[in-house]
């Protein structure tokens, strides 16, 4: 067995607990068949394991190893309208996003290459996992998953399920119609893809939002991921006007989570993208369901929906992972979605009382560890411990410091908070070494694999 490893040497650096950083300054990770075997000093990794191959990252560089960052909320069809500035989300949505997705077919736009840039984007960001909303397409659907399944990412996704309005698949049909069709539709999407590749690809049941959605719909989605023990997701109390016209279309509901919850959506594998205008019963409520948040910051920012109350969401003990939310947010790259999540909480405290301040620590947690337990994934990724999947994304310090390692610091050492806190404030793909999933590199893409894989035969080591 100990032939086969391969060890990532560098900064060795996770986020094990809400701001609290482990790290080895010249530490090691050891790969055995795609899951991490140890982790430690590198002086105690080579005496233990002599026959392992030690990757090469080449001259001049100082590697820097991470665990895979996690984006918990972005919709593939939106990646071609990113920087669409509206005042807010309902006219964002009817002039850009609805006519977009509309269109995300094949046949009428190029999905197959759009796909493909998607999920190399993601990878060459360093995010190794992603919980995607599609659009409500069964083919588009269809390709991406196969793209996505070619990408060697971990991709959780489902088509964004609608049977109100007039937008979407189906949408001149009766909504009883349209609802037996969209749902059918998830349903063999499902059964082709959930589980797929050992658990790396899912389906995730996802219901727009209320506003486009019967309660029938809203339950029949809830019953379906359940019954087939797949995530659930929607958007919640993202904008003011939106709440407001909830509440016009759910006149028995006591509120918007109250819509969920009568639909029976609430519960531990749903999660709910922004959670912005949420009174104290709504976030009892999500509590009590054992409900996730993805928090979206840069797009509350980009459609001026509001800041969230992150220490009110933590404080009742909800998970909380970060979502780069796009077209809404205007990139992928996660280390600008920490910064904003840390500057979101820096705004709340200029005019609200006892806002804590978030840290760089605190916002890598939940883009890592966070963000895993968000998508039911918090044993299997989100830190690098021995026993867990190799999903790790290694950085070039050299490209992240503004000089000279002696310029930026009189001995050229940082701490690992300094570390996180130069990506947070400075990372993106530019500094990306490799990102790998399972220990396969899934970037950079290899030239020339067959079939435009881009993994090799022996797995990319
Ligand atoms: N609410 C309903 N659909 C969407 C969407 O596509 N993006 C965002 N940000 N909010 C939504
Ligand atoms: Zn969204």
């Amino acid at each position: 067995m100990k032939s086969s490893a391969v060890v990532v040497a560098g900064y060795v650096i996770d986020a094990p607990e809400w701001g609290r950083l482990r790290s080895w300054s010249d530490g090691a990770v050891v790969m055995v068949d795609g899951r991490i075997a140890a982790v430690g000093p590198a002086t105690e990794v080579r005496l233990a394991w002599p026959e392992a191959r030690w990757h090469d990252f080449g001259p001049g560089v100082q590697p820097v190893i991470l665990p895979g960052l996690i984006d918990v909320h972005v919709h593939v069809p939106q990646y071609p309208v990113v920087a669409r500035v509206e005042d807010e989300l309902l006219p964002w949505l009817e002039r850009h996003i609805f006519p977009i997705e509309q269109n995300f077919r094949a046949g009428c736009r190029p999905v197959r290459d759009e796909v493909e840039v998607f999920f190399g984007a993601l990878a060459a960001h360093g995010t190794t996992t992603a919980m995607v909303y599609a659009a409500g397409w069964r083919d588009s659907c269809q390709v991406a998953f196969e793209a996505a399944e070619r990408s060697g990412l971990r991709i959780l996704m489902g088509t964004v399920l609608m049977d109100v309005g007039p937008h979407g698949p189906w949408a001149g049909l009766p909504s009883f119609d349209r609802r037996r069709r969209v749902l059918a539709e998830a349903e063999a999407l499902a059964s082709e893809w959930h589980g797929r590749d050992a658990g790396r690809l899912e389906y995730v049941f996802s219901p727009r939002f209320a506003l486009t959605c019967s309660m029938e719909l809203m339950r029949e989605a809830a019953a379906l991921a359940a019954a087939r023990g797949c995530a659930l997701q929607t958007h919640l109390s993202e904008n003011t006007a939106e709440v407001a016209a909830v509440a016009a279309q759910f006149p028995q509901a006591v509120d918007y989570t109250d819509v969920y919850d009568r639909a029976g959506m609430l519960g531990p594998r749903t999660v709910l993208g922004h959670c912005l205008h949420l009174s104290d019963r709504e976030i009892v409520t999500l509590a009590a369901a054992g409900a996730a948040v993805a928090h979206c910051p840069t797009s509350n920012l980009f459609l001026h929906s509001g800041l969230c109350p992150l220490d009110r969401l933590r404080a009742a003990g909800l998970r909380i992972g970060l979502g780069s939310d796009v077209a809404a947010g205007p990139e992928l790259n996660m280390w600008q979605v920490m910064r904003s999540a840390v500057e979101t909480q820096t705004a709340r405290a200029w005019f609200e009382k006892n806002v804590p301040r978030l840290t760089p620590a605190q916002a890598f947690f939940m883009a890592t560890q966070g963000g895993a337990e968000v998508v039911g994934l918090g044993r299997t990724v989100g830190t690098l411990e021995p026993g867990r999947d190799a999903d790790l994304l290694v950085l070039d310090l050299n490209r992240l410091r503004p000089g000279p390692a002696t310029a930026t610091q009189p001995d050229g050492h940082l701490t690992a908070g300094e570390i996180i806190a130069l990506s947070l404030y400075r990372g993106g793909p530019t500094a990306v070494l490799e990102t790998r999933v399972r220990g396969h590199i899934v970037w950079p893409r290899l030239p020339d694999a067959p079939g435009s894989s881009l993994l090799s035969s022996d797995g990319g080591f």
